[in-house]
């Protein structure tokens, strides 16, 4: 299974859950027995990101202000080979160019056929980038088969498919939300911290999902709850379009927001915070939408056009956002007796979000521990889903049996 004396393993993470293409290599060290409880544990694999590329199609989803499944997955289709290659040339690893008689050859030309079935473009990009490409010395490919946009998870799932029947490599499925809890563990290197991270209580939170997830341990989640209707992330990027901004939704209206803060021209403009003080762990951000436009629609057209209209209301969606999201996760950390509050997905990017967790722990008795990703890691990436695979190694599948999942759940 590893790759050298040094009992380190080599992983290849392929994400495409979205509007993202991303590849990553990572290494690390895999220890027999070893129960992560602690940053110190995980000190102890030495999960080290040899490369992460990803190629983003915000550009091309901007004027439909959200992404537009069919032109995500040619797009995908296009970069894949591009991504993979800049991956694996970054990562340094070695490569080996694999010599193999014409029958075996024939044989796996077959088999991709079979493999990308009507799909005759993508069929000849795939081969074209595997005659080309030297076998890269990796043991295991990581790969994100749900939940997702079902067009998007297969493009990455076939390409990576292909990768894993020519060079005979096996691949672990991962979870796209475990990946957005374990992106948190990427950058752990404090050898001396013994504090116990669970139990964790998650808050995923991205254009796709919000969701609060009860972590006992490494693959041992619980869902508590989670929207009804919208994402945060969606309502953040629809209530952008509302007031004429850029998508993705929640990066411009940070900015707006910030912008207000330097000034004294706050407008005093309320929004609902809907499903903040319900006794369950759901959510509901259509509300926050639909009050927004309301808001907005009232408003005579010069106010509309008014940068300081615009910067206000920008500034109480996110204020609306972030309180529904920190009062939900502190209730349940206060309820379930966390000892850390883990965030993941494109939303925990926002550092309004994360300033605002950290002033509220430390108002608890009991200051759990907070956990955001960094920028890079906060939106889809394929290094949180190497890591993901790094923690289920018994989950090695053959790439026949993989399936996309869109809907799939973490319990
Ligand atoms: O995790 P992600 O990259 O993709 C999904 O799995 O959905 O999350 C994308 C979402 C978008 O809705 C985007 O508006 C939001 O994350 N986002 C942010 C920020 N950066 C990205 N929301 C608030 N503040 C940010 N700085
Ligand atoms: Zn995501």
């Amino acid at each position: 299974m590893t790759d050298n004396a040094q009992n380190h393993i080599t992983i290849l993470g392929v994400e495409t859950s979205c509007d993202d293409t991303c590849a990553s290599l990572a290494r690390a060290t895999p220890i027999h027995g070893l129960e992560i409880k602690s940053a110190s544990d995980l000190a102890k694999i030495n999960f080290k990101i040899l490369s992460n590329i990803i190629s983003s199609q915000v550009k091309l989803h901007k004027k439909y202000g959200g992404v537009f499944p069919s032109l995500a997955k040619r797009e995908h289709q296009k970069n894949l080979p591009a991504v993979i290659s800049q991956a694996i040339k970054k990562s340094k690893i070695k490569t080996k160019k694999q010599k193999e008689s014409k029958e075996d050859l024939n044989r796996k030309i077959e088999d991709l056929k079979i493999l990308f079935g009507r799909e005759d473009d993508f069929f000849k990009t795939a081969l074209k980038f595997l005659k080309n490409s030297a076998r890269p010395q990796i043991d295991l490919l990581a790969l994100t088969i749900g939940p997702g946009l079902e067009p998007s998870l297969w493009q990455g799932i076939n390409f990576t498919r292909a990768m894993a029947m020519w060079w005979d490599i096996p691949i672990v499925p991962v979870n796209h939300i475990e990946g957005h809890i374990l992106a948190n563990f990427i950058d752990q290197k404090d050898k001396n911290n013994d504090d116990e991270l669970f139990p964790a209580v998650c808050l995923v939170v991205s254009g796709g999902h919000t969701q609060l997830i009860l972590m006992e341990g490494i693959g041992r989640y619980k869902t508590l709850g989670e929207s009804r209707d919208d994402a945060a992330g969606e309502c953040l990027d629809k209530t952008a379009r509302i007031l004429g901004l850029d998508y993705p939704g929640g990066p411009a209206i940070a900015k707006l927001a910030e912008e207000l803060k330097h000034q004294k021209d706050e407008l005093k403009i309320k929004l609902p915070r809907p499903m903040m003080f319900t006794k369950d762990y759901d959510f509901s951000f259509s509300g926050l939408k639909t009050a927004t436009l309301y808001s907005f629609k009232k408003q005579p057209a010069d106010i509309q056009r008014s940068k300081n209209y615009i910067r206000a209301m920008a500034f109480e969606i996110q204020e609306a956002v972030i309180d529904i999201l920190v009062y939900k996760t502190l209730k349940a950390a206060r309820n379930f007796q966390a000892r850390s509050i883990i965030a993941g997905g494109g939303v925990t990017a926002n550092q309004k979000l994360k300033e605002r967790f950290q002033s509220e722990i430390a108002k608890l008795y009991t200051q759990p521990r907070f956990l955001a990703p960094d920028k890079i890691f906060s939106t889809d990436n394929a290094s949180m889903i190497a890591m993901a695979a790094f923690f289920n190694l018994d989950k090695q599948t053959d790439w026949k049996e993989i399936q996309a999942n869109a809907n799939l759940r973490i319990k």
